[in-house]
Formats: C-alpha cells, sequence, structure tokens
C-alpha cells in the first residue's frame, strides 16, 4: 500500500508526544483524551505497573532475524498489536480515523471503530480497506444496536467488540471543569480555550467539529449520542441476544474478573479483553495488567485475550504477552501521537514501539513474538504469576 508518510522528527518518545499534544490541542480536548475517572489515578498506576515488571537479558542467543507476526481470531497480522476503539477521536486532529485506518493497512493490522466514532462504519471499512473491527455499547436501545450490527455485516465487517465495562458512565473531573460535554457547548471559557490553539482551532473549524457519524447516519433518524446516557439495563440475556444476533467473531471488552471471563466463554465468545477502560471506568480498579496472570489461568491457554489499558511501549507489549495476553491494543499514545503531529506523529510512535519489541524481544533472547511467555520476566516478578 501506498501510504508515503514521513515520521515526525520532533518525536523521539511517548513523553514528547504527549507533551507536544498538550502544546498543540485546548486544555479541553488533551484532558478528554488524557483524563481518568474519579480520583484520576488509575490511568498513571496501569503505566507503572506494568513498568514495573522487570525483563530478563538473554545472551549467547543467535537472534539476527526476528518475526512479530501473531494470528488472532484466524487473522494473520504483521505485529502483535492494533489500535483499541476510541470515541471522537477526530478531536485529536482532524481526520484521525483516516490516519488510524490507512496505519493500520501500512503495518497489517487491526484498527477498532467505536459506536461512537466520528467517522461512518461503511467509510472506516474502505480506508481501512477491511482491516476494521466494529465496537458497540450495550445501550438500552437495542434496536439502534442491532441495525448497527446488521449495517456492519453488510459492509463486510468480520469482528465486533462489545465493550461491557460502562454500565454507567464514570464521572471524570477533568471533563468537568472544562466544561466538556456532548452534544458540545461553547462558552467564553471554551472559546478562550480554542483561541489559545488556533492551528488545531482552524483546521477544526474548516473541517467541521466531530460529530458521532455512525448516529448521525443511522437510518432511524432518531439515534442522537448522549455520552451520559445509563446504559445500566443490561445482564447477561443481553450478551446471549447479542450472540444470537451475530454470526462473526465477537470479542467481550472491559473484563477484569476471572469468574466473568469462563462465564463469557462458556456463552459462547470467540475472545475477551481484559481492560479497565484504561482507568476511565471504576477508578478504584486494580491495574488492568495485574488482573491478566489469574484470569489466563483459570480460563486456560488456548482462549483468546486481547490486553489493553497503560500500553505506552515496545517492553510494555512483551511484558502483557508474557503475562498472559495473545494481543494488544494501544489507546491513548495514537491520540497523543496525532495530537502532537499528525499522520507524521502516527507514524513516528508506531515505528518506535515496533522497533523496541523487535529490539526488546532479541535481548530477552528470542526471535518469534509467539514464544513470549513467563520465563522473559525477571524471577522475582514472576514466581506468583505462573500459569
Ligand atoms: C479518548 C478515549 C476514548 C475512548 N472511547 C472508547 C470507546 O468509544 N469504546 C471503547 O470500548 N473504549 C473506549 N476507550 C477505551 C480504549 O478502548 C482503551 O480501553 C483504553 O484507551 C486503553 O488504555 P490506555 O489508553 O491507557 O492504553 C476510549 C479511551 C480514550 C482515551
Amino acid at each position: 500500500m501506498n501510504y508515503n508518510i514521513q515520521p515526525s522528527t520532533k518525536i523521539h518518545t511517548i513523553d514528547d508526544a504527549i507533551k507536544l499534544s498538550k502544546k498543540r490541542l485546548p486544555k479541553l480536548v488533551f484532558d478528554f483524551i488524557d483524563g481518568a475517572s474519579g480520583d484520576d489515578k488509575l490511568a498513571e498506576i496501569n503505566s507503572s505497573a506494568l513498568n514495573q515488571i522487570r525483563l530478563e537479558p538473554k545472551v549467547f542467543k543467535n537472534v539476527e532475524n526476528r518475526t512479530l507476526k501473531k494470528t488472532i481470531l484466524d487473522f494473520d497480522f504483521d505485529l502483535p498489536f492494533g489500535f483499541a476503539p476510541m470515541g471522537m477521536t477526530n478531536l485529536s486532529w482532524p481526520e484521525a480515523d483516516k490516519m488510524f485506518a490507512k496505519e493500520s493497512v501500512y503495518n497489517n493490522i487491526p484498527t477498532c471503530v467505536s459506536m461512537a466514532s466520528s467517522t461512518t462504519l461503511e467509510n472506516m471499512y474502505e480506508y481501512s480497506e477491511g482491516h476494521s473491527w466494529m465496537q458497540i455499547y450495550i445501550f438500552q436501545d437495542e434496536e439502534f444496536i442491532m441495525e448497527l450490527l446488521e449495517r456492519a455485516k453488510n459492509i463486510g465487517y468480520k469482528v465486533l467488540i462489545l465493550t461491557v465495562d460502562v454500565p454507567i458512565l464514570s464521572r471524570r473531573a477533568r471533563d468537568d471543569r472544562n466544561g466538556f460535554s456532548y452534544p458540545f457547548k461553547i462558552g467564553p471559557k471554551q472559546f478562550l480555550d480554542f483561541a489559545l490553539h488556533p492551528h488545531w482551532s482552524l483546521k477544526t473549524l474548516l473541517k467541521g467539529a466531530p460529530r458521532p457519524m455512525n448516529y448521525v447516519t443511522s437510518s432511524s433518524g432518531k439515534q442522537i449520542f448522549r455520552r451520559k446516557e445509563s446504559r445500566g439495563a443490561t445482564d447477561w440475556n443481553t450478551l446471549q441476544r447479542i450472540r444470537d444476533a451475530w454470526k462473526g467473531k465477537l470479542i467481550i471488552k472491559g473484563i477484569m474478573n476471572s469468574e466473568d471471563a469462563i462465564k463469557i466463554k462458556d456463552s459462547g465468545a470467540d475472545a475477551i479483553q481484559v481492560s479497565n477502560h484504561g482507568g476511565r471506568q471504576l477508578d478504584s480498579a486494580t491495574a488492568a495488567i495485574n488482573a491478566l496472570p489469574n484470569i489466563r489461568k483459570k480460563i486456560g491457554k488456548e482462549f483468546p485475550i486481547i490486553f489493553d489499558s497503560g500500553i505506552r511501549s515496545g517492553s510494555d507489549i512483551l511484558r502483557a504477552l508474557a503475562f498472559g495476553a495473545d494481543f494488544i491494543m494501544l489507546g491513548r499514545p495514537l491520540m497523543y501521537a496525532v495530537g502532537a503531529d499528525g499522520a507524521r506523529g502516527l507514524r513516528r510512535i508506531i515505528n518506535l514501539i515496533k522497533e523496541e519489541l523487535s529490539t526488546n524481544l532479541g535481548l530477552v533472547g528470542l526471535t518469534n513474538i509467539n514464544d513470549v511467555n513467563h520465563k522473559i520476566i525477571a524471577e522475582k516478578y514472576f514466581k506468583d504469576i505462573k500459569y
């Protein structure tokens, strides 16, 4: 695929991308991306828990030729990670969704399209040349969900992610403080924030403020995205109805508990995604990485587990694979990258992560990403987590 993007020369670490995007984006937008729920600490706890897991270098191994190729749910990808679903990504920069889609084709990896995405399912499937997976939340309006499933099936989507950790939307203090809401309300405070970030504001003005396009284009015509709408009235029967309606692969996202995981496996889902929503839901939950080994142990070796929440580097991907994940999803780093320097920023961050992943795979003495297991972790850190 000819997607000729020169990687950003301004970004050398994820922290560079965070700093640059903080500068370039209105505060209200940066905080929407960066923020977590409640005490606003769990996003950071997710990453520092990963960082505390130390790997063990191995020597005298021929690690000249290495491969990062992974197969998950019968799809062959060139890398063991993809792009997590995120709503309203075009807030981070106009056409961010399109950049994610194109970058996913370039790397042959999946990109997940949020139900609340700012680009339609149809356009995302086209831009990503079929690399898109669709994500939905369970809302009370099941009619709309079923319409989306039918629509996704007709477009050609093969994978559905059902996110189940938002039965109630958690409060995010930074959003409240900044007056961030959807539909947007622009008062004097927001106006000033936009005026202080003219590059973003002018681009966004030219392209039009992002809208939840899957709702806007709904055939029932009556669907309006209300972020704070209650999603609580769902139960295990809802899962069964979704399983019956969706014949493609089904991933259940937002699992932090082994009993839930086993019940989901027994209900006929194809995979679970261990995640605490990047610390955006239950603020007092454990770091997602610490929930992973026990879930892997209880669910058995074969059942596919995808992992997200806190991944910031190639080493983090190795850590999560070593703790029992089969595949990883990146969240905020994509938004920081695009916020920092658009498609060039995204190319640079993905390059950094994959180069580090390949280098560090060799430094722990392996040549094939599929051979990663708990033995790459220094003993002190894995003695309690064997599975
Ligand atoms: C700005 C933003 C929007 C998100 N929107 C969604 C969404 O629409 N659907 C969903 O399942 N998860 C959503 N998530 C959660 C991500 O899919 C993922 O679980 C999380 O970002 C992983 O944590 P990390 O970003 O710290 O790596 C969102 C996350 C962020 C940061």
